[in-house]
């Protein structure tokens, strides 16, 4: 692999251009490994450029590559005049089952992805940004054009929905705090006729939030959750359901009094991510389908040190009732969502899907392009992976092993909210497992969220992972 076959298409399209594409090929710089890109003279052809991006081997090439692909064709056009751009969509539509329309949305979607570009969220750095294209011309000889149409706004839709996810985790712990989360998230709400409840913590004391509260203690940026609701109070989906999003919004985790070493720690400044995907997703899906019922309720807190924060071996009453032993206050997550999935059933939620950058374990065990998840019922979490399949992203389930419960009783309270070392990952979910009675899912973004070094389809920094994931799962629900 690596030499690209010219046969049908590309033959074509090689020889419009006076045969530059072979010419290229034959010099090693246009090749077919996956997200390569080659920009070669047009010839005879009306465009000024054509680019060619590798899309590898034909098996193994699903949903997510097709959208990367879009990704790294704007990717590549970084600093160049470009203001159209036109995809010829013939040869991902043949490689997906789902076809043109399917190949449209995909590609919409990754071409608005691929425009993110973080170096210009506090610099006016317009040189590192990808263009922003006046118009993206699909290419689909004998596609209906109106469902055609349709499937690209779609993916339009989902793009910008991940990229406002990916804005709000990019930005530093010094610029977004618990309350300035809780404003983003009222103007989304404005800007999208949702419902927004911003609960403090004067009011989370009184409904007895003492996970998330002790959470938030140390810091003097104070705590907020933050309920959102599509749709009217008490109704449900089609499916029946009273989905809720959960998301652990950590603005800043220093690991509190069991301090992260400074290696790196710079990082959890996204351990809010999972805040501002559910923010994102729930404002993603009234777009797609207005009126749609869906619950977000986002976590906000900012886990510190000081005199006021909470210590190793505290005793604090979660909103369920159960009393937990605060083992280790790095392990503040599981805290902060076991009193969100609670309150998220108070209202009424029938399942609930969290997400979380719960666990650095979890990152260890499988990296970086795939999501850990977890669930009970088994039907539940097929169902959250068909979602993921539709989304085109990727999850692998790690499973919820109740023996290993007995390592995490504690002597004074019902559970610790840390076992011993190993099969920490699967600990995890089995703390938040107990804070659920209606179906559940989470999903350990802890490897996934943001990636450490730019690829050719993302830059460094949140890439919106479980965004579009979360909006298939609660369109599901919509007529
Ligand atoms: N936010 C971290 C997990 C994390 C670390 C995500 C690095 C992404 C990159 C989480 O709050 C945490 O500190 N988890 C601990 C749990 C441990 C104390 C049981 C961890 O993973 O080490
Ligand atoms: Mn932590
Ligand atoms: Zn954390």
């Amino acid at each position: 692999m690596g030499e690209p076959e010219f046969s049908g298409e590309l033959d074509e399209l090689d020889r419009r251009t006076g045969g530059e594409l072979r010419a290229l090929a034959a010099f090693g710089e246009l090749r077919s490994k996956r997200y390569h890109t080659a920009l070669a003279a047009s010839g005879e052809l009306a465009a000024k450029r054509v680019l060619v991006v590798g899309a590898g081997d034909a098996d193994g090439f699903d949903r997510e590559t097709a959208r990367r692909v879009g990704a790294s064709a704007i990717r590549r056009l970084v600093n160049r005049e470009v203001r159209t751009v036109a995809v010829w969509l013939g040869p991902i539509a043949a490689l997906l089952p789902g076809g043109p329309a399917l190949a449209a949305e995909l590609v919409a979607r990754g071409v608005v992805e691929g425009g993110f570009e973080p170096k210009a969220i506090y610099r006016d750095d317009t040189d590192a940004a990808p263009p922003a294209l006046d118009e993206l011309i699909l290419v689909a000889p004998g596609g209906d054009v109106p469902a055609l149409e349709r499937a690209a706004e779609r993916g339009r839709i989902i793009g910008e929905g991940a990229n406002m996810a990916r804005r709000l985790a990019n930005r530093s712990a010094n610029d977004v705090t618990p309350q300035v989360l809780a404003d983003e998230a009222r103007a989304i709400a404005e800007a999208n006729g949702l419902w927004i409840d911003v609960i403090d913590e004067r009011r989370a004391a009184e409904l007895g939030m003492g996970m998330f509260l002790a959470v938030g203690q140390g810091s003097d940026n104070p705590p907020r959750m933050i309920v959102m609701r599509s749709g009217g109070e008490g109704e449900t989906d089609k499916l029946g359901r009273r989905l809720a999003l959960i998301g652990k919004g950590v603005c800043f985790d220093s690991g509190g009094i069991s301090i992260k070493p400074s290696d790196r720690m710079e990082e959890m400044k996204m351990d809010k991510t999972g805040a501002c995907t559910v923010i994102a997703a729930i404002a993603t899906a009234a777009r797609l389908s207005p009126g749609l019922p869906l619950l977000a309720v986002a976590a906000a807190v900012e886990n510190m040190p000081s005199g006021r924060a909470s210590r190793p071996g505290d005793v604090v009453k979660a909103l369920n009732g159960q009393w937990v032993d605060i083992i280790n206050t790095d392990a503040e997550g599981r805290l902060i969502l076991g009193d969100a999935m609670t309150y998220a059933e108070q209202l009424g939620a029938t399942h609930l899907v969290d997400v979380a950058t719960l666990t650095g374990a979890v990152g260890r065990a499988i990296g970086n392009l795939v999501t850990g998840g977890f669930a009970t019922p088994d039907p539940w979490w097929a169902e959250v992976a068909a979602a993921g399949d539709r989304a085109g992203e990727r999850y692998w389930r790690i499973p919820l092993i109740e023996d290993y419960m007995p390592e995490m009783e504690s002597w004074y309270a019902d559970i610790q909210n840390t076992g011993t070392p190993d099969a920490s990952l699967v600990k995890s979910g089995l703390f938040l497992e107990q804070f659920r009675t209606v179906p559940w899912a989470h999903l350990d973004i802890g490897g996934t969220a943001y990636f450490r070094k730019a690829y050719p389809f993302a830059p460094r920094g949140a890439n919106g992972v479980t965004h579009a994931t979360l909006v298939e799962l609660a369109l599901a629900g919509a007529g």
